[in-house]
Order: structure tokens, then sequence, then C-alpha cells
């Protein structure tokens, strides 16, 4: 953090004392008011719900410019690396702050590779579940559940135990996901298979079966990969903040992160590609391209308590860059698979156009987010809609643990501990039951 040469004064107007407050430079994004010695100085907190204007850490790993639509891990725009990269370079990136030269790309393949089998107990803890049970309900419990099997061998403050760690958690979530989807359907769980890519040997877990083979398509195998790439850090996020909060107790590294998948599921989150698709299939029941008119109006209405899913991020007020490379994918997917006429890829187009034009979103700088398209390629890809948030806790473990690691490391590292402004009755006596 550099010192910044400006100072910030605080001042009162009940007479009280006047706090200058010191400001930091980060290498780009707004610079930051350091209130930290706020409540020692003058008995105040500061109250900022949702943290709209509250950093909560240094981090070097992501960067998000909202009103251009930029997105950065470590420093290299989303649209260079998901064109150049593949998924587990990314990783190595996010993890390590540079992107792999070739040995290192191997080695790091290869130890993930080592990893993506669970232990066979795995199998017997997910049988305590409906069949029903939501994927995200099951992936919380799974993830969770990984923290019994590494906790004696897992010591946070040990750099080289952070980062295997990191590698199971990135090797394990892949299979741990198509085992959650091969329970639900009553398939056998396939085992992981070593020379196949990360993406691909994920479809083959989902899709083989004891008695038929799955031949990885090159193209959906690359349109996972993107859509991994594109989900796997995003900052201080909700889930992020999550996991970083929960870790900030010192906790064991897969609890943290199954804390994150909790977190992820909510619809204003993660859920917001299933959402989306729930969406766009109710307006296609309700009569497709014709009714978007209709839908946009009850959208319009705060009343009617309707979102347009897909829209909007706290961060970006501008197109998220995500969305412009999903909508790519998804007309590559739809191609690949001979669905081009697709008709809710159609009715996504139809919703984003009007959308785009209309003063009520424009004027509260309503873009798409990455789950506008996302949703559409996965179902066409045969994954099925409540899955489609376990892929994104798959994709974002690598953020989750990239910023829980760097938050350990971090010699600034805290415990989190928000204050709070208590609003509910003072101090009062309890009454005996007969007098209350
Ligand atoms: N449809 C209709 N109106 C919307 C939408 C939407 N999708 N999103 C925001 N608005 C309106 C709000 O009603 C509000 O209007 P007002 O100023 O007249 O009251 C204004 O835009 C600002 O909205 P907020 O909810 O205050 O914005 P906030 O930053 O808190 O919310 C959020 C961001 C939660 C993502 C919101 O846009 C939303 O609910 N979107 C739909 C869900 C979604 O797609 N989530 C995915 C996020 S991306 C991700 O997690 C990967």
């Amino acid at each position: 953090m550099t010192p910044s040469d400006v100072k910030a004064t605080l001042s009162f107007s009940d007479g009280s004392p006047s706090m200058e407050l010191p400001i930091y430079k980060g290498t780009i994004g707004p610079d930051v008011i350091d209130i930290r010695k706020l409540y020692g100085q003058t008995g105040k907190f500061t109250y900022d719900p949702g943290f709209l204007s509250t950093a909560s850490c240094n981090s070097s790993i992501t960067y998000i410019d909202g009103d251009k639509g930029e997105l950065l891990y470590r420093g290299y725009p989303i649209e260079q690396l998901a064109v150049n990269c593949d998924y587990l370079e990314t990783c190595y990136l996010l993890l390590n702050g540079e992107l792999p030269n070739a040995t290192q790309k191997a080695d790091f393949q290869a130890s993930v590779t080592n990893h993506t089998m669970v232990n066979e107990q795995m199998q017997f803890f997910l049988r305590g579940f409906r069949r029903d049970a939501h994927p995200m309900a099951v992936m919380t419990g799974l993830v969770g559940a990984l923290s019994a099997f590494y906790h004696d061998s897992t010591d946070i403050n040990n750099p080289e135990h952070r980062e295997i760690a990191a590698i199971r958690l990135i090797a394990k979530m892949p299979t741990l996901v198509a085992m959650a989807y091969k329970y639900t359907v009553g398939q056998p769980y396939i085992y992981p298979k070593n020379d196949l890519s990360y993406a691909g040997n994920f479809l083959r877990m989902m899709f083989a079966t004891p008695c038929e083979e799955y031949k990885v398509s090159p193209v959906i195998e690359r349109a996972l990969d993107r859509i991994f790439i594109l989900h796997a850090d995003h900052e201080q996020n909700a889930s992020t903040s999550t996991v970083r909060l929960c870790g900030s107790s010192g906790t064991n590294p897969f609890a943290a992160i199954a804390a994150g998948v909790a977190c992820l599921w909510g619809p204003a989150h993660g859920g917001a590609n299933e959402a989306c698709l729930n969406m766009l299939e109710d307006i296609q029941a309700m009569g497709g391209v014709a009714k978007v008119g209709e839908f946009m109006n009850q959208v319009k209405d705060k009343n009617s308590g309707v979102r347009l899913m897909g829209f909007g991020h706290r961060v970006y007020k501008n197109y998220d860059p995500r969305a412009k490379l999903m909508q790519e994918t998804c007309k590559e997917v739809l191609q690949e698979l001979g669905l081009e006429n697709d008709p809710l890829f159609k009715l996504a187009m139809a919703l984003e156009k009007i959308a785009l034009e209309d003063d009520y979103f424009v004027a509260r700088k309503l873009y798409p987010n990455v789950d506008f398209y996302s949703g559409i390629v996965q179902r066409a890809i045969g994954i099925p809609v409540p899955l489609f948030t376990a892929i994104f806790a798959l994709a974002r473990t690598v953020g989750w643990i990239a910023q829980l690691n760097e938050m350990i490391a971090d010699p600034e590292y805290k415990i989190g501990r928000p204050r709070q402004l208590f609003v509910g009755s003072a101090k009062r006596d309890v009454k005996p039951l007969a007098q209350r």
C-alpha cells in the first residue's frame, strides 16, 4: 500500500476534535481512506451495510473497473486470458501471480491431475442425502466433509500446506460435482481419467457410464474451460468475502471454502444463472418472444418483485466483459450441437436488445452479466439447470482459495469482526412470567 500525499480530515459539528485519516493508493482504482484508528480515537464506527464504500482488505489478485467493464486477473485482461490460456494456466496465475512457463504448466497440470480422486468414504457420505437434494446443498456438505479428511495434515500457517490444500480443492471439485450429479440420476460414479484435460475429464465424469464411453467434443471442452476461466475469480464478491471472513478465524481451509459454496448458492449471486434460465423458460412457456414486452413491464413495475435475472451487477455499471465472451461461446456451442435456432437463445437476444435500449435499464446502468448466457450454454451441453451453480462453485474455488491464502500470508490479517449500529432495546429487567 502506497501512502498518498493527500490526507482526509474528519471533523464534527459538536466541537469534538477533528481527526486526520491517512489515504493509500492502489496500483489502479480508487484510493482508500484508512479508518482503522477511528474507533480508538473518536469512539465512533463507520456505517456501511453491504460494504458499498468499504475495502475490506488489500489484494493483488483481481481488479475490476465496473464503469469501464474491465476485469483483470493479476493484471491480464479477461479477454486475453479467455483466448490465449486454459483454465489450469489461469488457476496457476491466480495462485502464484504469474502465468506458468511450459515446465511449470506441465508440473501444475500433473499435480492437479494426481489429486482428482476423492477418498472412497465420500461415496458413503453422499448416500446420506436425498436423491432430489439441491446440488448446492450437497456440494456445501461434500466440500465441508473434505475438511474431515485433511484436518490433521493441514496447518493453515504453513505455506506448503496451503498450496497443497489449493491443489486438492481445484482437483477434487469436478469429481465432487460429477458425483453429486450421478447420485441424483442414480448412475454409478465415473472415476477421473488422467489422460484427459481438466474440462474433458469433468465432461466424461458427468456423461460417461460404465457401459458407454463419452467422446469429448473439443468445442464443448473449450466452452466449458472458458466458463471456468470466466468464473475463476471476481475480487471481493459476497462468496469470496465469506471465505475470507470464515477463514480469518484460522479454520480449516476446506471448511472455509464450504462457506463460500453456501454463499454462492443465493439467487442474487451464483444462483442467478439457474434463476435466469428458469426465467427464460417461464417466458417461453408464456408465449416466448411475443411476450417479452409484457414481461419487461412486470420487471419495471417495482411492486411486481420481478427482476430481469442475469442483468445488473453491484460493480459493473457497463457491459460485463464476461457476458460478451459468454455470448460468443454460446453461439459456438449452439452451432456445434446444431441448435442455432434454440428458442431460449433467441429469447435471450430479444430481451437483451430491449433492455439495452430501454430507459429503465439505461438510467440504472443495468447490463447483462455473465449469467445471462452461461445458463444457455450449460443447458445445451446437457448440464441440468440445478447443477449450474455447482459448476460456478467448481470454477470459483481457485479464486476463493487464492484469496484465502493471500489473506493468511498478509501480515496485516486479523480475524474479521464487523461492528454494528445497535437500534434494539436498551438495557431492561426481565419480569417474572406472570407480569409479562
Ligand atoms: N432487474 C430489474 N431491476 C433491477 C435489476 C434487475 N435485474 N437489478 C437492479 N435493478 C434495479 C433495482 O430495482 C434498483 O432500482 P431503483 O434504483 O429504482 O430502486 C436499481 O436497479 C439498483 O439495484 P440494486 O439492487 O440496488 O443494485 P445492487 O448493486 O444492490 O444489486 C444485483 C446487484 C443483486 C446483482 C442486482 O442487479 C440483481 O438482483 N440482478 C439480478 C440477479 C443477477 O443476475 N445476479 C447475478 C450477479 S453476477 C454474479 O453473481 C456472477
